[in-house]
């Protein structure tokens, strides 16, 4: 075992949370002399000291609440005994936690307990991971002298309705950590203690279950729970776990630790790490619950082979599958050229598979034709980054964020797609910060439960470069710069001429109203405030970047926060949330066609003759095809091998007809996946790929931070996706022999400067390091920019409004926009085969109840959505969160075809899909589009063919 796996045991549990302060208390507890930072609690500085006291409603992930007494303890001097959790230590307190008074109060604490809690541990599926149990016996805690014949509450119901954990009142000592943990942790408050006295019971409010009411399913308050009331349904059917295994979280940028806790090759629970730094303990319903689809029965555990996609395909060994697909691609290229064939990388895979993707495209293709999902996504971020600031990647760690003042949260929806980020920044709003939202929708923290945005600005679907032009010009216009930030650190004469930009009266919030939609003094309160507020930081996501002005809104969101030097320090700066968990990565690691990794061109001569010195062979300086004209070339005949790992471009990209049809034209198309998804059903060679809990390496989430993944579970179909790549490059002749990602991670940091000081052993020792890690003494960079630039001079780029090509017009009235939702990710086809479509089967339309009435439309309706590009059918959803002339969808299911309508705009600078703005029509209709019917045709066939897979 390596030495994060670990036999089972709960993560260790201080009881409350530690101190910040950096002032040392020293105090004696049992004698012993103990040093801790100042407002530490008694039973923390216990705990530190290696002296454990009894405890049931304390926890060190939850603020000290004192309701159980068990803990309490003596302290020289004072009067009775007061409870360890709350009391802070003193310099020079006294504390005694173990007497013979103690031990006989704390039982007869316990014996009260005991007594209203049914006896059946022997059965109970927490036995021997129960902090009652274990607690009962530290006290000593033998017999219970009250009888059950009394009024008790051992008869309770069970609520069974979550799919995932079951609350079992009966067994509730009601020490409310559940509650805080909904409250605290979470930010939900979807629990409450209802009654009073012995009447008083944890509650999802009246007349409800957990699965009907606000909970949102992230498992906080059954991690917090010290009994078995609250316990996940999968721990009731299988028993408490052997072993553990520290991982990464494979959904979301937010790229949260966990323990994948195990019976042999079976997980038993997923449980959040608590040393985890980007999530601190905490999770969501996708990374906690939804890993059922790793053993989903649709697993691919075969390759698979055939000549045409109306052929059966033939199983087949991977030596033959890789043989075949090798020989196919060097035939390719022997008829149409070097460049007829290329790679797509996965922002879902590991930053080592992803090296040797591009490093098979580059010396085993022997062109640059590699390109990552990132593409349709982040790739503004990282061109507009690395303009104005000189580096491509987000300025701050999540824990920032608990720093800033005033939040401007602009194209994303943190509670729904990065729903741990969004825990934290919910925390900070109630402890006072103010928040700007910049979104056409009315997202949740626009009004959620004790959070409150100050101000939403609804901006119009692709005016986003407007609004941020306005709140530029009101900073310029009533003197709010931080000239002292501009002069010292930014370029002067960029800065000069972005001045006399910003300043022209267009630039103006009541000269730009007409464009954003957004009321102009609105939009001047917002920029005094972001200017004015103290530390304000900037949060952005999609709805920033897949806009044909994408790159140019992140380096107008730069110009801002340097413009107010909100720049160089904790809370503060410039923060892209990263939609897959190693979308950052993909893009390190060099996926694109002009850049190798560490975002260093292909053209650099020096650069280039590193890799060559190191690699042994002659790159092509020539930049390749992106994602997008990979497709233009294959319909025009000159691009006809693609290979296409973890990544379904059938659903994910825009304009699927396009897609489908580029797909359709290409002699070897090889699909790496777990699945059979929508590409797969294009293609000629089927490798199956490995899941998150199959292999090892390293992730890197939205804050830079490289996390270790480490195999929980042999790989399924015998491969982890590093080790398949590495036989097609073999097959294609690479003289390539690599033992384990961690040699291949040797590699990244001798090749790539950010990842120098990066290893195997530094990760394990920290927990993760966020790049820059320039060497072997860095341990990585938290804050970015706080000197100086990457660049040296912080550069303002001239950011002129140029509204979109797609407009509405009388045939297409509306503007459609897309997003995600919690349980749902991207494409859908994990979470798709887990419980999470208990809370979201289909994709569906928000429409304004106006634009609704204008069209006879009612709650439920089918409709049909129509664009320049094509059709499709969803049910209605009647909602005031989109504003009148913008309809909203999510993208998770292939059948919605959300993609059949977007078209293909993108970004001026980096080819970014326009995914959130298409111009569409709406009507009420009464079957599926003809797209629908033949993708349902396309994939009956698909499925049938698959399933029909004879031995080869
Ligand atoms: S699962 Fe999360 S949201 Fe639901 S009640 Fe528990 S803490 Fe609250
Ligand atoms: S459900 Fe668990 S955490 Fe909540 S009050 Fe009851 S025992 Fe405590
Ligand atoms: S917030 Fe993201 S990384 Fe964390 S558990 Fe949820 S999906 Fe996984
Ligand atoms: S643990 Fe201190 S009062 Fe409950």
């Amino acid at each position: 075992m390596n030495s994060m796996v670990e036999f089972y045991q709960p993560q260790a549990d201080f009881g409350t949370p530690s101190s910040k302060s950096t002032e040392l208390v020293t105090l004696s507890i049992d004698g012993r002399d103990v040093a801790v930072p100042a407002g530490t609690s008694v039973m923390r500085a216990a705990f530190e000291a290696g002296i454990k006291v009894p405890k049931l409603c304390a926890t060190d992930t939850l603020e000290s609440f004192g309701s159980c007494r068990v803990c309490l303890v003596e302290i020289e001097g004072r009067r009775g005994y007061p409870s360890s959790c709350t009391t802070p230590v003193e310099a020079g307190m006294t504390v005694t936690t173990q007497s013979d008074q103690l031990a006989k109060i704390r039982r007869g604490v316990m014996e009260l307990y005991i007594s209203d809690h049914p006896l059946d541990c022997l059965t109970c599926p927490t036995n021997g991971d129960c902090e009652l149990q274990s607690t009962a016996g530290e006290v000593g805690l033998r017999d219970v002298r009250y009888g059950f014949a009394g009024e008790n509450h051992t008869q309770l119901e069970k609520d069974e309705s979550s799919p995932y954990f079951t609350f079992d009142s009966s067994k509730c000592i009601v020490c409310s950590r559940c509650v805080r943990a909904c409250e605290e942790t979470q930010g939900t408050f979807a629990l409450t203690i209802s009654g009073r006295g012995f009447d008083s019971r944890v509650s999802v409010g009246p007349e409800t279950n957990f699965l009907e009411s606000d909970c949102v399913s992230c498992g906080a308050c059954v991690a917090a729970c010290p009994t078995a009331t609250l316990t996940e349904n999968s721990i009731i059917e299988s028993g408490i776990p052997e072993h553990s295994v520290t991982t990464t979280c494979a959904y979301c940028g937010v790229g949260c630790g966990f323990k994948a806790e195990m019976r042999g090759q079976e997980v038993i629970r997923m449980t959040p790490w608590k040393d985890g730094k980007a999530n601190e303990g905490h999770a969501c319903v996708k990374g906690r619950f939804a890993f059922g689809y790793a053993t989903h029965k649709d697993r691919m555990t075969e390759p698979m082979i055939r000549d045409s996609i109306d052929d059966p395909w033939k199983r087949v060994s991977w030596d033959e599958a890789l043989t075949f697909a090798a020989s196919r691609l060097r035939s390719i290229q022997e008829k149409y050229g070097t460049k007829s064939i290329g790679a797509i990388s996965s922002s879902r895979c590991t930053n080592e598979e992803v090296w040797l993707v591009q490093k098979m495209v580059r010396t085993g293709f022997g062109n640059n034709n590699v390109d990552t999902c990132a593409r349709v996504c982040h790739s503004p971020t990282g061109y507009g980054l690395k303009q104005t600031l000189g580096e491509s990647a987000g300025t701050q760690d999540f824990a920032s964020v608990a720093d800033a003042d005033v939040i401007v949260v602009m194209g994303a929806n943190p509670t729904e797609a990065h729903p741990v980020f969004g825990s934290r920044l919910k925390k900070r709003l109630r402890e006072g910060a103010h928040l700007i939202v910049i979104d056409p929708r009315r997202i949740e923290i626009v009004g959620a439960p004790h959070v409150r945005s100050d101000l939403h600005l609804p901006v119009r679907p692709g005016a986003n470069v407007a609004l941020l032009n306005a709140m530029a010009h009101t900073i310029v216009d009533e003197g709010l710069m931080d000239q002292r930030f501009i002069d010292s650190r930014c370029d002067k004469v960029a800065f000069s001429n972005w001045l006399t930009f910003i300043q022209q009266p267009e630039n103006s919030p009541e000269a730009m109203e007409p464009h954003t939609g957004v009321h102009a003094n609105d939009v001047r309160v917002a920029a005094r405030l972001y200017a004015t507020g103290g530390n304000a930081a900037i949060y952005y996501g999609l709805g920033v970047t897949e806009h044909s002005q994408g790159s140019t809104t992140v380096m107008a969101i730069a110009n801002l926060a340097m413009l107010t030097g909100n720049i160089g320090r904790r809370g503060v700066g410039v923060n892209p949330l990263r939609g897959q968990n190693n979308v950052q990565g993909s893009c390190d690691m060099g996926s694109f066609p002009h850049e190798l990794p560490g975002y260093r061109p292909v053209s650099d001569d020096a650069v280039r003759g590193s890799f060559e010195a190191a690699w042994g062979v002659t790159l092509d300086p020539e930049p390749g095809h992106r994602i997008p004209n990979m497709f233009e070339e294959a319909l025009s005949g000159a691009f006809k091998g693609l290979y296409c790992q973890g990544e379904d471009i059938a659903q994910s990209d825009p304009n699927t007809q396009h897609v489908e049809a580029a797909l359709e034209s290409m002699e070897c198309l090889i699909v790496q996946d777990i699945f059979l998804n929508e590409t797969a059903k294009f293609a000629h060679v089927f490798l199956p790929g490995s899941s998150f809990l199959e292999k090892d390496g390293t992730f890197t989430n939205a804050e830079r931070r490289i996390s270790r993944v480490r195999k929980a579970m042999e790989p399924i179909a015998g491969k982890a996706d590093w080790q398949s790549t590495l036989g097609l490059a073999q097959a294609l002749g690479c003289d390539w022999d690599y033992e384990s990602p961690e040699q291949i991670m040797r590699e990244i940091s001798a090749l790539t400067p950010t990842f120098a000081g990066v290893t195997y052993e530094k990760i394990e020792r920290l927990g993760s390091i966020q790049w820059p890690c320039w060497d072997a003494e860095s341990e990585g960079t938290p804050t970015m920019h706080e000197e100086s630039f990457t660049r040296g001079l912080g550069q303002f780029i001239v950011t002129e409004y140029v509204p979109t090509d797609e407009r509405c017009s009388r045939r297409f009235p509306l503007i459609m926009t897309t997003g995600r939702i919690l349980s749902q990710y991207n494409v859908g086809a994990q979470t798709r085969r887990t419980e999470n479509s208990a809370w979201h089967e289909e994709d569906v339309l928000e429409i304004h109840p106006e634009d609704a009435r204008e069209r006879g439309i009612s709650e439920g309706d089918w409709v049909g959505i129509s664009s320049r590009m094509g059709d499709t059918v969803l049910h209605a959803r009647l909602s005031q969160r989109v504003r009148p002339g913008v309809v909203y969808t999510t993208f998770h299911h292939p059948v919605s075809g959300a993609n059949v309508i977007t078209t293909d705009s993108s970004d001026w600078a980096t080819n970014c899909p326009e995914y959130k703005v298409t111009a569409v029509q709406v009507t009420r209709v009464t079957q599926p589009s003809d797209w629908q019917e033949r993708q349902k045709h396309f994939d009956v066939k698909q499925q049938r063919l698959a399933k029909d897979s004879a031995l080869g």
